[in-house]
């Protein structure tokens, strides 16, 4: 089988589940790929060395693609947020389980990003990346739910705030997004079924 047709297969797994396909792999790669080019021209001239800061589980394959796609030097770390546990809608304040590796004091930090809801996430990772003495937060997510938005999590000096897509008010999973820890692996991104998730 070739690599596109195990793309193609995999785009067709669980597509019984969804409503309707969003973006599809192909829609993904492009978008991923001008993201990249953008960041890479702003950041291209910093003083400062820029980490991407991935937040799992969530963020896994887009900081994956986006990274890969980065024309200049750059750190890669993980931290672990939870908030959602196992049902579809957020559960407050986040929890940080598990905290960055490297050392950010003076450096330039991007947030990579699945999903912004609520904000809440971001706008308090954002808050702990300043107090461990990152010179300035940017924020890249690949889907964006403004509707949704709790509080606004406002990239930190001299960084900026990124995007893919503007989502509307689903529940998508897919390109890393989760229900129960499912779907994960689609390389798209659908609205699932309500009956998928409301048992
Ligand atoms: C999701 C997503 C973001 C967060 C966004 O993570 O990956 O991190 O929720 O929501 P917010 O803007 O309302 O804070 P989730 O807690 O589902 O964990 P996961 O990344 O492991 O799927």
């Amino acid at each position: 089988m070739s690599s596109r047709q195990s793309v193609d297969a995999a785009m067709a797994l669980r597509e019984e589940d969804m409503e309707r396909i969003l973006w599809t792999d192909v829609e993904i790669s492009a978008r991923v790929s001008e993201l990249a080019e953008e960041m890479s021209e702003v950041l291209r001239d910093s003083e400062a060395a820029v980490v991407f800061v991935g937040i799992a589980t969530g963020s896994f394959m887009f900081l994956a693609d986006v990274a890969r796609r980065i024309t200049i030097p750059i750190a890669v770390d993980l931290v672990r947020v939870e908030s959602y546990g196992l049902g579809t809608e957020s559960g407050g304040a986040p929890r940080l389980t598990t905290d960055l590796k490297i050392d950010v004091r003076g450096k330039h930090v991007v947030l990579v990003e699945d999903i912004v809801d609520t904000g809440n996430t971001l706008f308090w990772l954002i808050a702990h990346m300043k107090s461990k003495g990152a010179s300035s937060v940017s924020v890249c997510t690949f889907l964006d739910k403004p509707s949704r938005r709790k509080v606004i999590p406002e990239p930190f000096g001299e960084g900026r705030f990124y995007r893919g897509f503007e989502c509307p008010d689903n529940f998508v999973v897919g390109y890393g997004m989760d229900f129960a820890e499912l779907y994960r692996n689609l390389p798209y991104i659908g609205v699932l079924k309500k009956e998928k998730y409301q048992l």
